[in-house]
Formats: structure tokens, C-alpha cells, sequence
């Protein structure tokens, strides 16, 4: 069993008012979990949403709201709390404390100990979607990043309220994945380098309502993001029309649908690029003529649609490569795998390839599992067993040819 980088960790959780403190719950148990020590600050709100027992009994600590003990007017200390913190954590946080946080207001235990801490800050919103977009939370937010938090970004979703938005209290397990990346060994290997991904399909379109596609999902790509974020890399994703995915902080997302799009945006970004990861499904072709409106069943006005070729990704970016660059790029083959994959490699001045098989259960598209081979520019290869895409987005990361 592996030991979670939490283990023995302190770590504060603030809960304030919001209905999201029910997940608190389930934070503070897995936290506990892991290992780590939890003391929970409720704000005298918080304690309207989920009772302190439920926090105490599962942090094995007494919960603390009140600056004195009502029972013996002890005084708790907040310098001391903020000092004993490895981690100080605060979710769900509410556009109040946000704003609180942001500007000093210490006008409760959470707040007065955030002001004393030296531990490493994590805020996860959750809020109506109204109250998120509100340019008051977004500026407060931005107040907090520039301070040095770590902005665990609300979720899109159903919210409280019945609207459906971003707001949501991102997932207790993928609080817990963000704390655990902050405090791993491994989280400073790729600190100060700038990885671009793409990701996704690309969707052609005929005409206004149709499209030429393929069914990836973008799954590996965000997998690869998510994990070179974690690794302290400043990573931004290229990505095709995808479904939501859990996003670690800071990664930042330029959503195009187009290949020529795809391109485009990619090339923006490639120049100071150390490391270019194509995991995008580009589409080969697209249709020659885009029609402006709906072509109509009943006028009969197409018989064929004419389609040119896209240029490639990876090749370009492979051409324009400068000593220091590193690009890896995907491959999926049929038949010949590796002479085919290892010819790719060349003709894309690609570093790395990922090879995929189709002939794999539980590998390619949509699938949560994946089955690859590593094949490096000098012929080498190295065949991995099937594993979570996470598990195979940190092998492609260790194993980046230098
Ligand atoms: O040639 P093939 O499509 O098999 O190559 C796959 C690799 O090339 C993937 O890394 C994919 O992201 C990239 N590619 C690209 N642009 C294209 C086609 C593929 O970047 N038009």
C-alpha cells in the first residue's frame, strides 16, 4: 500500500456557509484517511449547514468556531493554529469569506487564523452561479491567487438554487488529489516548464448543424494535463469539443472545434513551449465548401461532399521544433504497429510516440483504462501493462526523452 504524501500532515479545513458543507463530511474522512491530522474551524454560519459533532466525532477533534471555549473561556489561539498548519484549507468556501480572506476582515476564528498561517492556502468555492460570475467574487478570487492560494475552482453542475452552473464544491476526492500533488515529492519535477497538450476531437463542419467527427473524448489528454500540472508544470490544453473534466488549478484551457483551429492556437503557443504533448484526435479531412445555412433534404442540393485534407498538427510544430523542445505525439495502428509508429516518429520529428492498440480490451477511446507502448527516436520501445489513463499519463511523463 502506498503512503499518501498527506500522511502526518496538519492541516486546518475551514467550512463556512454554504450547502456544500455537507461534502466537508466526506473531505474531513478522507483527509483523515490519508493520514493526515485534521483540526475543522467552522464560521458561526457553517454551523447552520452540517453540526460540529458530525465534524468532531470524524476529525477526532473538537471542532473550533468561537475565538474562547464557551465551556471554560479558554482561549483558543489562532497564531498557534495558523503556525501548527501544513495546509490551510477552506471549503466550501462562500463569497463572503472569500471576500473576507481577500481584504482582512478578521471578524471570525477562520479568517483571523488565515491571517496568522504560513501553511500552503487552498480555497474551494461554491456558490450560486449568479453570486461565482458576479465580478465582486472574481475579483476577490484574483485578490487570493495574487496572495498566493491555490484556487480550487467550482464545478459546473446543478446547483443548490436548481440553476445549472459553475458553482458546484469541486469533489472531496478531487480536493483530496490537489492537496496530495501539492505535497508529493514529485510535485516540483516539472516546475518552471510550459507544457502545451492537445486534446479531444476535432468536429469539421459541413454546415451549421453538421459535422465530420471521430469519438475521442479527450480523456488521455486531460489525464496528461492534469498530471503535468500536478508536477508544478505550467500547462495549457489545446482542446476539441470535450465534456466536462476535473481541471487541477491553473492549467488553462483554449476550447477550439476546427483542425485549422487547432493549429492555429497551437501554434500561438508552441514557441515557448518546452514540452508539446498531441494527444488531439485531428480529423484528416474536412469538407472543401462550408455551407452557410442548412443544406435541405427536400431541395436535394448535395449529392457528395467534397473534402480537402487538414494539415497536420505535429508535423508542423515538428518542423518549426527548436533544440530543446521536446514533442510527443499519439499514435493508433492496425497492423505493423511499431514499424509504422517509429516511421510517424520520423516523418513528425517527434521525440516520443504514444502508441495505442485497438487489438487491446480496455484501451482507446472513451475507456478510463489504457494500453500503450513508448517508442523513443532511436528505435527503442518500451510496452506498458493496461492501467488508468492517470497511471499512463505519469509514465509518458516519466519516461519524456531529455
Ligand atoms: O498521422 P496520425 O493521425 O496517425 O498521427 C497521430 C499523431 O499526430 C497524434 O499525436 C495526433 O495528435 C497528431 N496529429 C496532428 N494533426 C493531424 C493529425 C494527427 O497533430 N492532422
Amino acid at each position: 500500500m502506498t503512503v499518501s504524501p498527506l500522511n502526518g500532515k496538519h492541516i486546518v479545513l475551514g467550512i463556512t456557509g454554504g450547502i456544500a458543507a455537507y461534502k466537508s463530511a466526506m473531505l474531513t474522512r478522507l483527509l483523515i484517511k490519508s493520514g493526515a491530522e485534521v483540526q475543522v474551524i467552522m464560521t458561526p454560519n457553517a454551523r447552520e449547514f452540517i453540526t460540529p459533532v458530525t465534524l468532531s466525532t470524524l476529525s477526532g477533534k473538537p471542532v473550533i468556531t468561537e475565538f474562547f471555549s464557551a465551556n471554560s473561556g479558554e482561549w483558543h489561539s489562532h497564531v498557534d493554529l495558523g503556525l501548527w498548519a501544513d495546509a490551510f484549507v477552506v471549503a466550501p468556501a462562500t463569497a463572503s469569506t472569500i471576500a473576507k480572506m481577500a481584504c482582512g476582515v478578521a471578524d471570525n476564528m477562520l479568517v483571523t487564523s488565515y491571517l496568522s498561517t504560513r501553511a500552503r492556502v487552498f480555497v474551494a468555492p461554491a456558490m450560486d452561479f449568479d453570486m461565482m460570475q458576479h465580478p465582486t467574487t472574481t475579483r476577490n478570487l484574483q485578490l487570493l491567487r495574487a496572495d498566493g492560494c491555490t484556487i480550487i475552482e467550482a464545478a459546473e453542475g446543478e446547483l443548490a438554487s436548481h440553476l445549472t452552473g459553475k458553482g458546484r464544491m469541486e469533489e472531496p476526492e478531487n480536493i483530496v488529489r490537489v492537496l496530495e500533488s501539492a505535497f508529493s515529492p514529485i510535485s516540483a519535477s516539472l516546475a518552471g516548464k510550459k507544457v502545451l497538450i492537445t486534446a479531444g476531437p476535432t468536429q469539421e463542419k459541413i454546415d451549421p448543424v453538421r459535422y465530420i467527427s471521430n469519438y475521442s473524448t479527450g480523456k488521455m489528454g486531460y489525464a496528461i494535463a492534469n498530471e503535468a500540472a500536478a508536477r508544478g508544470a505550467d500547462v495549457t490544453i489545446v482542446s476539441g469539443p470535450v465534456g466536462h473534466f476535473y481541471l487541477h488549478p491553473g492549467i488553462k484551457v483554449i476550447h477550439v472545434e476546427s483542425a485549422l483551429e487547432m493549429l492555429d492556437k497551437a501554434q500561438g503557443s508552441f514557441a515557448d513551449t518546452d514540452i508539446a504533448i498531441l494527444a488531439a484526435a485531428v480529423a484528416d479531412y474536412r469538407p472543401a465548401f462550408r455551407h452557410s445555412s442548412k443544406i435541405k433534404r427536400e431541395e436535394n442540393s448535395i449529392d457528395t461532399v467534397e473534402l480537402v485534407k487538414n494539415p497536420d498538427i505535429a508535423a508542423t510544430l515538428g518542423a518549426a521544433k527548436r533544440p530543446g523542445q521536446t514533442l510527443v505525439g499519439f499514435a493508433l495502428e492496425t497492423d505493423n504497429e511499431l514499424d509504422n509508429a517509429l516511421r510517424k516518429l520520423v516523418r513528425k520529428h517527434l521525440d516520443m510516440i504514444v502508441l495505442n492498440s485497438l487489438r487491446d480490451h480496455g484501451a482507446g477511446f472513451g475507456t478510463d483504462t489504457n494500453k500503450v507502448t513508448l517508442v523513443f527516436a532511436d528505435g527503442s520501445a518500451r510496452e506498458l501493462p493496461l492501467k488508468s489513463k492517470s497511471e499512463v499519463a505519469a509514465d509518458i511523463l516519466d519516461n519524456l526523452p531529455k
